[in-house]
């Protein structure tokens, strides 16, 4: 193959974090960066756009002073910083300044207050749209249990719902138990029988290592659920007959045996192992577990003082002693979470306990940092005001929430679409794929951090399907280069001054008709929510 004539002209050498690269005249410091595959961020720069240097996100340290890598040709003997922890800091510090006056919430309030994390706007839509297998997939990708937390949780997702403010909440443990209960072919309306397996996730290779849990309660359940699909194997050992700890004792006509039954079984088709009827102490001992396992879980439930000390395990007064940020007991390789170590009340944050501890038990099978998962990053709106309300309830199906009987049939496939045209969709539409949100997750950005008063929520709904949220521009400039390089007819541009600078279409026209030709590419390339299609 035949170079091009940039590819042979590398007379250009330059170090990036002591590594030497040789790049063509003409070339910018990211280029030489990029070749040496080292990833500066970038929310202005687009090749074909050129350098806007609007962001200030790709900072590098070059002669002591800190520059734009994208504007910044490079140049022989160039000595650049990139990868230091004071570079970082520039960036991370510019990303917190784009969202000072940044008006969206990455993830909606009910995600952000489900202590497992499920995508519920995602749940929603799929549900709302009719595809409820992918809503399946999309609810047992989170929750371990979901037929049990679809009648048991105490849903603190409902508490934070946005459509609360303008009548009630969205039905979210509702709609999720239909979800669970049709992949059971349980659901109203189903005939009781599945003509399919229930939907497994999918699991990891088989690492090789194995893990024994003690207490087969929602912790440990838990915890088995999030080892296996990182492809640990698992055994469960507990001195009850059935697993499913207290479960067990919720009244049959709030949780059916058969149901909890049903929901395990999707354990054993995981992988997981079985020791029922096994008592620590008598049949089975730490030591024992340590020799055959290369991690043990204590999930209990509540013990006292004298046991867990005859297990070798140090005791604080509400249980065993445990390292909070990484759930590992004063004995090597043994961890505890759940109720053997503090009490907790309800049933999901137990679970959110058994899940975390077995994140932390993955990272200490792999060799890796032990820590707890940490939240996901999210800008936050905070309290709307009735007009900003207003804007999201236009687009929501009016009227009160629909209320199943709870302890009988639960949804239909109608009823849970209807109550799922209910959300008001407060998500962002580019959270997963926004560049903004995703560097600050890298970054460690804090979004409050010069959190000033912020603007009104503002969104435009153009009749061919753009959505244009000016909260969510950072005037990175690419829209208005992109209509500029396919001439578009109108175009978009920069009005306003000052603070009130905003991207609009000139003429007073609609976003729509300054994107005749490039809506698509605008749409694509926007670094953020600002610009996305309204069905995205
Ligand atoms: S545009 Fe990006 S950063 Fe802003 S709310 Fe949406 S996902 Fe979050
Ligand atoms: S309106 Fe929908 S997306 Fe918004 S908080 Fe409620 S359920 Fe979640
Ligand atoms: S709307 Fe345009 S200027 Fe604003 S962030 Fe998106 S691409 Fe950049
Ligand atoms: S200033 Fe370089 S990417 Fe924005």
């Amino acid at each position: 193959m035949m170079n091009s004539p940039v590819d042979r002209d590398l007379s250009i050498s330059l170090s990036i974090d002591g590594l030497e690269v040789k790049v063509a005249p003409g070339q910018t410091v990211l280029h030489a960066a990029r070749k040496l595959g080292i990833d500066i961020p970038t929310l202005c720069y687009l090749e074909k756009c050129g350098p806007l240097n609007s962001c200030l996100v790709c900072l590098v340290k070059i002669n002591g002073k800190l520059v734009p890598s994208c504007g910044i040709p490079a140049q022989s003997g160039m000595n650049v910083e990139s990868e230091t922890p004071e570079v970082h800091e520039a960036r991370r510090t510019a990303l917190e300044l784009l969202f000072s006056d940044h008006v969206g919430d990455c993830l909606s309030p009910c995600q952000r207050l489900c202590p497992l994390r499920m995508n519920i706007p995602v749940m929603i839509r799929q549900l709302q749209t009719g595809q409820v297998d992918d809503a399946v997939k999309t609810v047992r990708h989170a929750l371990p249990l979901p037929a049990v937390l679809g009648r048991l949780c105490h849903h603190p997702c409902e508490q934070g719902c946005r459509r609360a403010s303008a009548d009630e909440a969205a039905g979210i443990r509702d709609m999720e138990r239909y979800v669970a209960d049709y992949d059971l072919g349980l659901a109203a309306g189903a005939s009781g029988k599945t003509t399919h397996d229930p939907y497994l996730p999918r699991c990891k290779r088989p690492s090789g290592k194995s893990v024994a849990i003690i207490g087969a309660g929602p912790a440990g359940l838990t915890a088995a659920y999030t080892l296996l699909r990182h492809g640990h194997s698992c055994t469960i050992a507990d001195r009850r007959s059935h697993a499913g700890g207290t479960l067990r004792d919720v009244n049959a006509e709030q949780l059916p045996p058969s149901l909890l039954d049903a929901e395990i079984l999707q354990l054993h088709r995981l992988g997981a192992q079985f020791r029922l009827g096994a008592v620590l102490g008598n049949d089975i001992t730490i030591e024992g577990l340590l020799r055959g396992f290369d991690a043990v879980l204590v999930t209990v439930g509540e013990l006292s003082k004298a046991d867990g000390e005859s297990w070798g395990l140090e005791m604080s007064p509400g249980g065993i002693k445990i390292n909070t940020d990484t759930f590992q007991t004063s004995r090597n390789a043994v961890f505890a979470a759940g109720r053997a170590v503090k009490p907790v009340n309800q049933l999901v944050r137990a679970m959110t306990e058994g899940q975390w501890a077995a994140e932390c038990i993955h990272l200490y099978l792999e060799n890796r940092t032990v820590q707890r998962p940490d939240k996901p990053f999210s800008s936050i709106m905070g309290r709307l005001e009735p007009q900003e309300l207003a804007t999201f309830v236009r687009s929501a199906k009016p009227g009160p929430a629909l209320s199943p009987c709870n302890v009988c049939t639960g949804f239909s496939k109608t009823q849970a679409a209807e109550e799922a045209a209910r959300c008001l969709r407060c998500d962002c539409r580019s959270s997963g794929h926004c560049a903004l949100q995703s560097y600050a997750t890298i970054y460690g950005a804090d979004g409050g951090r010069f959190r000033s008063q912020r603007r009104p929520f503002e969104q435009y709904i153009q009749p061919g399907g753009v959505i244009f949220e000016p909260g969510k521009c950072i005037l990175c400039g690419i829209c208005v280069k992109l209509t500029e390089l396919a001439r578009e007819p109108l175009g978009l541009t920069f009005i306003g001054r000052g603070f009130d600078v905003r991207i609009a279409t000139p003429f007073n026209q609609t976003i729509e008709a300054g994107l005749q030709k490039v809506a698509e590419e605008c749409v694509r390339f926007c670094p953020t929510g600002a610009l996305e299609f309204r069905d995205a």
